[in-house]
């Protein structure tokens, strides 16, 4: 598999020996490049997979060999070492303390310790008195949210500790002695900070002569001109068996220990890299970083989150891992247990560091799985609401070669009665990489083949991706190495790195002049060619340096203010994503949702947009991991995210393509996509029953689109994700903690995809009480049992519809969800042990901010007495703006009706606009085979917008 990702870098080089790029005075220096390139990244380990070797671990990095060194000795008891608090008391009605390390009065911290409305603790620590500031991130925390704080009223004593009451019967108690942050609900421990002594700040110093602060990895030194600055400490969650989040990593969902007895794998590391053909069961960091980590039992989940952008490393520490010498490293992985003795209480300790940078953490109380991310998103925003468009199904290759190839594909999908939205543009597409540009000879009339796409209702993206050509002939760079606006290297020059157009220099994201400039670029009078359909897509942005150290920026970059790259880097693409989105934002005056999928993200991506889980590989065992990595990004915020369908390396076989999009229906962000070595894999290349396997699962995607967009409104305002976690529906059902081969989108759809080949059956787990219907068949199946579903490629993957839920669908088929939005409605209605179920709808018109002045429609549906009800769930009073909708609804589906209301001859009555109307619908119908007992309700003809109630007769 190596080869494949090899050759296309190795073909990209090979793309710069055209007879212009040889005969400029740089073009034997790049050709000299591409082979030191195509060497380093491919040479020794050729045909090996993922490139471990090119990546540093906890004890190649001097800041992270020490601290978990030196916290391992405290844990023995070999150093004495305890942070004392010294004074306390109320500043503007939040807890300011001294905090005195180790009886150094030189080396006092200042505690400052705020409570905000909802259940949330910020706690900030830094140096009383120190040579620098260190970095604090900008525009991660919402701007608003100071508004939301309590000033605190009193500080409480009790058995020499201080007491903060929170609402909700929590409260916050700081120890003095030693320094310890615990919050508690009634005796109940919830969450701890330095219950293990481990909270260390080290001083910031001025260099002294013989100071060896250097450290290097391979061929790269870092210079660490201002030495060691971590800052390290343990959380301890309480009462609880599992920890889950700190994306991005291909691993399981509930967090393995890294450190205990018989367990020493590496710390989880947070550092956004470019790591190509990553394994599919590894812990190790990707593109992107969130230092939030949320613990779930049966009584409560609380979060916690770290605002840091400077690498971090995480280790989950079970009994025994002060004993463990950190040269034993071994590759095993644990088994996952986290073996408590049986006296032992039930916790989670975990250990952080921090290279750089300071402690500014934020305590969520839950005491709900949807509290913890409520709690999150609002410090750090929920999700953008995106466009309809963006929600549908989207046709990548990394590279659609040219027009011809582009009108090509766009009629292959309407030929195959296939639907899809928006057709990607890869780097091929411009003129040498410059981005903003276009090959004149591929795409000479893009604004035409544009027009011709957006005709059908359907949309283009291209890629931008943050590197700049570092060409004297590209007005761009000309431009920003004349303004100053490129990342410096140590010595002070516009840093100069390695990327897909030869030598690049990267724009300096931190400096918000650099952003606003950067926003200009996307005007159409800027990006010559583009349209309105035209939407981005930013790659490569952690960001990727081919040559620089694991193959991405140097720490000792200097950016805006003088910040050290050190400080920022896992925010650096993030910035970069942000000054995109801003740029849509501006080209229509505010006017149009931006689209801008990313592939690096931070802390609070999801206000600014859309991310895919990066370079997969086609084989099962990605399929598989894609869900516990959508799961995470969930449950950290992230609410719109995919992998590639069919997996970006490799060729997937017909079966596993199939399987995969029969899963990727479900996923927020449904993406095909695969490398520019793979063969081609439009859904209509591999036969039958392939093609129809596919059209299907496409459809069915287009089908729940009003049920996605009703969640994805969902998640911009209280930031709950479409893919849950099933205890967040059902948080105390123990069997669903430790489960990520399954999930469900929203509270209503649980999805288990396949993930071997020839599979013949599935182990699907039915959660809570109530009744899974299967989707397709009608078939009941009761909560609270794991049940063996025999499974076919045509069946698709097992998807079942929560008894008691209302699922809005549109069913007739189109070429585009553009062309969908006059069609008419079928609501699914899936009865519970009551008898009854509900639902929600929200429609708007998919594009504008026009909602934001109440021009949408969100209904309540629910069925109760025999009668489904909808009622209006908007606000009523007068909006500056109306949105309506004439669309009807064509069709009622009801699963689980009792046998006496399957007698035919009955009829139901249709109530609307207050009046009864007593329209004779006909008798309500059974659909043999398809639904085993659900009556089908035809034409009843309400109107979406309107309220009505429908009465079983
Ligand atoms: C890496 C991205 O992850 C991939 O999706 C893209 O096709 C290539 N870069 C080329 O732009």
């Amino acid at each position: 598999m190596a080869s494949v990702e090899g050759r296309g870098r190795a073909r990209s080089c090979e793309g710069k020996r055209t007879p212009a790029a040889m005969a400029s005075p740089g073009g034997l220096r790049r050709l000299l490049w591409c082979v030191a390139i195509v060497v380093l990244f491919y040479g020794a380990e050729f045909g090996a997979a993922w490139k471990e070797a090119e990546f540093r671990k906890c004890h190649q990095s001097k800041f992270c060999k020490d601290v978990r060194e030196r916290a391992a000795a405290w844990a023995r008891g070999e150093s004495h070492r305890e942070i004392e608090v010294r004074e306390i008391s109320l500043k503007d009605g939040r807890v300011a303390a001294r905090l005195v390390p180790a009886g150094n009065e030189d080396e006092a911290l200042v505690l400052e310790l705020s409570t905000y409305r909802d259940g949330i603790v910020r706690v900030k620590v830094v140096e009383e008195t120190a040579p620098r500031k260190r970095f604090e991130v900008p525009q991660v925390v919402v701007n608003d949210f100071e508004e939301k704080r309590l000033g605190i009223g009193s500080i409480g004593r009790r058995d020499g500790a201080s007491v903060v009451q929170l609402s909700g019967g929590f409260e916050v108690v700081i120890q003095h002695k030693p320094f310890q942050v615990q919050v508690k609900r009634g005796d109940d421990l919830v969450l701890s900070i330095n219950s293990k002594n481990l909270f260390d700040i080290q001083h910031l110093q001025v260099k002294k002569e013989g100071d060896d602060w250097e450290d290097s990895f391979r061929s790269h030194n870092d210079k660490r001109p201002h030495g060691p600055q971590t800052v390290s400490f343990d959380v301890s969650f309480h009462g609880s068996d599992h920890v889950y989040g700190i994306p991005e990593r291909a691993t399981s969902f509930a967090l393995k220990p890294t450190k205990g007895a018989n367990i020493n794998s590496e710390p989880y590391r947070l550092f956004n890299l470019d790591v190509f053909e990553y394994l599919d069961e590894s812990p190790f960091g990707l593109y992107g970083s969130i230092p939030v980590m949320v613990s779930h039992s049966k009584k409560r989940t609380v979060g916690f989150f770290l605002l840091n952008a400077a690498e971090m490393q995480i280790d989950v520490l079970a009994p025994g891992w002060e004993q463990v010498g950190i040269e034993q490293v071994s590759d095993e992985s644990s088994s996952g247990k986290r073996s408590t003795g049986q006296n032992e209480e039930k916790r989670v300790d975990t250990h952080w560091i921090a290279e750089s940078g300071v402690f500014d953490a934020f305590l969520f109380v839950g005491p709900s799985p949807k509290d913890v991310v409520a709690q999150y998103c609002s410090v750090t925003g929920t999700s953008a609401i995106p466009q309809l468009f963006s929600t549908a199904y989207h046709q990548c290759r990394w590279n659609y070669k040219d027009e011809a190839d582009v009108a090509g594909v766009d009629a292959g999908f309407d030929e195959h009665d296939i639907p899809y939205d928006t057709i990607w543009l890869d780097i091929e597409h411009t003129d040498g990489k410059k981005y903003f540009t276009w090959d004149k000879n591929l795409f000479p009339n893009p604004k035409e083949m544009q027009n011709k796409i957006g005709a059908k209702g359907r949309h283009m993206v291209t890629i931008v991706d943050p590197h700049v050509k570092r060409d004297d002939n590209f007005p761009l760079h000309k431009e920003a190495s004349s303004y100053g606006y490129y990342v410096k290297d140590s010595s002070g020059k516009d840093f100069d790195g390695w990327c897909w157009p030869g030598a690049s220099s990267y724009l300096d994201m931190l400096s918000p002049e650099v952003r606003s400039w950067w926003a200009t670029k996307f005007s159409y009078s800027n990006y010559v060619g583009s349209t309105p359909i035209l939407y981005i897509w930013n790659d490569m942005n952690e960001p990727s340096v081919f040559n620089g150290p694991e193959t991405t920026m140097p720490k000792d970059a200097i950016h805006y203010g003088g910040v050290e790259h050190r400080d920022l880097h896992n925010a650096y693409g993030y910035y970069y994503h942000m000054a995109s989105v801003q740029g849509l934002y501006q080209r229509e005056r505010g006017t149009d949702r931006p689209f801008v999928l990313s592939r690096a993200f931070f802390a609070g991506t999801q206000k600014i947009g859309a991310i895919w889980t990066g370079d997969n590989t086609a084989d099962w065992g990605h399929i598989r991991v894609s869900v516990p990595m959508l799961l995470t990004l969930g449950m950290t915020g992230i609410a719109n995210a995919g992998a590639d369908v069919g997996g970006f390396f490799g060729n997937p076989d017909p079966e596993m393509l199939t399987r995969w999009y029969q899963l990727g229906t479900y996923y927020p962000f449904f993406r095909g996509h695969g490398h520019l070595d793979t063969k081609r894999r439009e859904p209509w290349l591999f036969g039958e029953p392939y093609t129809s396997l596919m059209r299907q699962a496409i459809s069915a995607r287009y089908q729940i689109l009003p049920y996605v967009y009703t969640l994805f409104k969902e998640a911009s305002v209280t930031g709950i994700p479409l893919v849950r976690p099933l205890w967040m529906e059902f948080p105390e059902d123990e069997s669903t903690f430790t489960r990520d081969d399954e999930f469900l989108l929203g509270p209503s759809l649980l999805v288990h995809g396949v993930y071997s080949e020839g599979a013949k059956s599935e182990k699907v787990y039915f959660p809570g009480n109530e009744t899974w219907y299967d989707v397709k068949s009608g078939a009941t199946f009761p909560g609270g049992k794991e049940v063996e579903i025999p499974v076919t490629l045509d069946s698709g993957i097992p998807v079942y519809q929560r008894a008691g839920s209302i699922i809005p669908k549109k069913l007739r088929h189109r070429r585009s969800s553009t062309q969908m939005q006059n069609d008419p409605y079928t609501l699914v209605v899936a009865l519970d042990s009551k008898y009854e179920a509900e639902g929600e709808l929200y429609i708007d018109d998919g594009k504008s901010y026009e909602f934001e002045q109440g021009a949408f429609i969100h209904r309540r549906f629910k069925f109760a007495k025999g009668k489904l009800t909808s009622t209006n769930l908007a606000p009523t009073k007068s909006n500056p703006k109306k949105f309506t909708s004439s669309c009807l609804v064509e069709r009622i589906v009801i699963m689980g009706v009792r046998a006496r209301d399957l007698v035919t001859g009955k009829h139901a009555v249709v109530e609307s606009e207050d009046r009864w109307i007593q329209t004779d619908i006909g008798a309500p119908s059974l659909i043999q085979g398809a639904y085993s007992s659900a009556l089908i309700l035809r034409l009843p003809n309400v109107r979406i917008a309107d309220d009505w109630s429908i009465k079983l007769g």
